[in-house]
Formats: structure tokens, C-alpha cells, sequence
């Protein structure tokens, strides 16, 4: 089977000043459609450092990774704008919503973003917004919504494009443990019904078996469940 991610080889160093920091060498994994894997570590280990390169948000100093076939070192900054945007779902600590904007137009801004109509937008946010357990909830500003329920709404924005791959950075990391599994039985609700492929930053060890590999940083290796 060929996989949808290959991350081959990465390596990051920051450099402030004199000091170099070394936060990981030679990382390789891989993942196939459809599956998911967690990734598990200390603070400080670099798991937002390897998600946010898996994102196109940061770069390696060396390696390489590969979505769907796509070298990321073939793309010029303007096509990783362009890719991030159609391939890949972003959901964060802190859900980073816009306040001045109703939860189905932070839904939809993905895919307007990208260039889609209005009407179909929120056509599709709407589904979405059912899907997370907002229905009753459309028309609300961020602001109006529990933690839990901000976080849904990122959850839902981030599938909005029908991205390749959801990135998850500690999604429930900013919430109680009971909302922030009923969060997570919502993604793996929405894991049946898009056929999703993830990767999730998490330190819950529930979250971790209820993936299908577990990526240890300090061990550098990928383990089955
Ligand atoms: N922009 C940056 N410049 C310099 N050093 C950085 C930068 N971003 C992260 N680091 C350093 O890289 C290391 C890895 O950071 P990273 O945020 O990836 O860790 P993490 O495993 O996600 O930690 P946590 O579990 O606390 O979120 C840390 O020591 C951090 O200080
Ligand atoms: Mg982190």
C-alpha cells in the first residue's frame, strides 16, 4: 500500500544568536490513508515543531516529507500557501476562532479562503456544524460558545476543505478532561464518517490507544497500538 505521508529523515535546529538548539535528528515516520497516529513526548521535545513542519508552517534543515505524492521541497512559498489550504486541517491548543465572525462563517473560511462561494460554503459549514453537535448553534458568535464548544467549531473548520491530512496540536489541552473527551468522541465520530487521516499532539494516553501508531519522540520510533 502506498502511504499518504512519508516523513523521511527531518531534522530541526533553531538558531538564536550563537546558540544552536538541536531539537530532533533523523525523524522518520509514516502513515497510511485513512489512519491515525498520535504523537507523545516531554515539553519541549519539539511535537509542534514536527507538526507545524508536517503543516508547512515551519521548514527542516534537512529531509524530506511527502503528502500524497507532493515533495514538499518541490513547492515555492506561494504553492505551500495554495497546498496548506487545500490539503491540510489545522486544529490547535487554543482554537483561534474570529470573534466578529458566526460559527458557521468560521466553519466556511477555509473554503472561502481558498475561493469558494458563499452559499456553498455555508451550505457545507452547516453540515459540518450538525456534525460537531452545534446545530442549535449556528448563528452564535465565538465568544457566546463553552470551551468545549469553540474547540468543535475548530474541529469542524479544520475538516471544511476535506483536507488529506488533520494536524491536531494537544486539541483538548486547554479543557477539563470530560469536555475534552466528548470533544475528541466527536473527531472520532467525524474519523467514520470522512475517512479521516490524523496526526494528534496529545499527552493523554486514551487518546494514544485509540489511534492506530503512537509516535514516541523520545524514541524516535513508531509503534503500532
Ligand atoms: N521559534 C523558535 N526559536 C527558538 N527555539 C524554539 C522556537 N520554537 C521552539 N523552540 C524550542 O524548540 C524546542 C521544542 O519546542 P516545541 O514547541 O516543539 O516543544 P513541544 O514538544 O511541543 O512542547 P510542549 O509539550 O510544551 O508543547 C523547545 O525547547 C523550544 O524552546
Ligand atoms: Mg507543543
Amino acid at each position: 500500500m502506498s502511504e499518504l505521508l512519508k516523513v523521511t529523515s527531518v531534522s530541526k535546529t533553531y538558531k538564536t544568536g550563537q546558540k544552536v538548539l538541536r531539537v530532533f535528528e533523523n525523524i522518520s515516520f509514516e502513515l497510511g490513508k485513512g489512519r491515525f497516529l498520535a504523537i507523545t513526548g516531554v515539553s519541549g521535545i519539539g511535537k509542534s515543531t514536527l507538526l507545524n513542519i508536517v503543516g508547512l508552517l515551519d521548514r527542516p534543515d534537512s529531509g524530506e516529507i511527502e503528502l500524497n505524492g507532493v515533495k514538499y521541497s518541490s513547492l515555492s512559498e506561494n504553492e505551500k500557501s495554495v497546498f496548506r489550504n487545500k490539503h491540510l486541517g489545522f486544529v490547535f491548543q487554543f482554537h483561534h476562532l474570529l470573534p466578529e465572525f458566526t460559527v458557521l462563517e468560521n466553519i466556511a473560511m477555509p473554503f472561502f479562503i481558498g475561493g469558494g462561494g458563499f452559499d456553498e460554503g455555508i451550505e457545507r459549514a452547516r453540515k459540518l456544524a450538525k456534525a460537531v453537535g452545534l446545530k442549535e448553534r449556528e448563528d452564535y458568535f465565538p465568544s457566546m460558545l463553552s470551551g468545549g464548544e469553540q474547540q468543535r467549531v475548530a474541529v469542524a473548520r479544520a475538516i471544511m476543505n476535506n483536507p488529506d491530512l488533520l494536524l491536531m496540536d494537544e486539541p483538548t489541552g486547554n479543557l477539563d478532561p470530560k469536555t475534552g473527551n466528548m470533544v475528541m468522541e466527536y473527531v472520532f465520530m467525524l474519523r467514520e464518517e470522512f475517512n479521516l487521516s490524523c496526526i494528534i499532539v496529545t499527552h493523554n494516553i486514551e487518546i494514544g490507544k485509540r489511534c492506530d501508531k503512537i509516535f514516541s519522540m523520545e524514541k524516535g520510533e513508531c509503534v503500532n497500538v
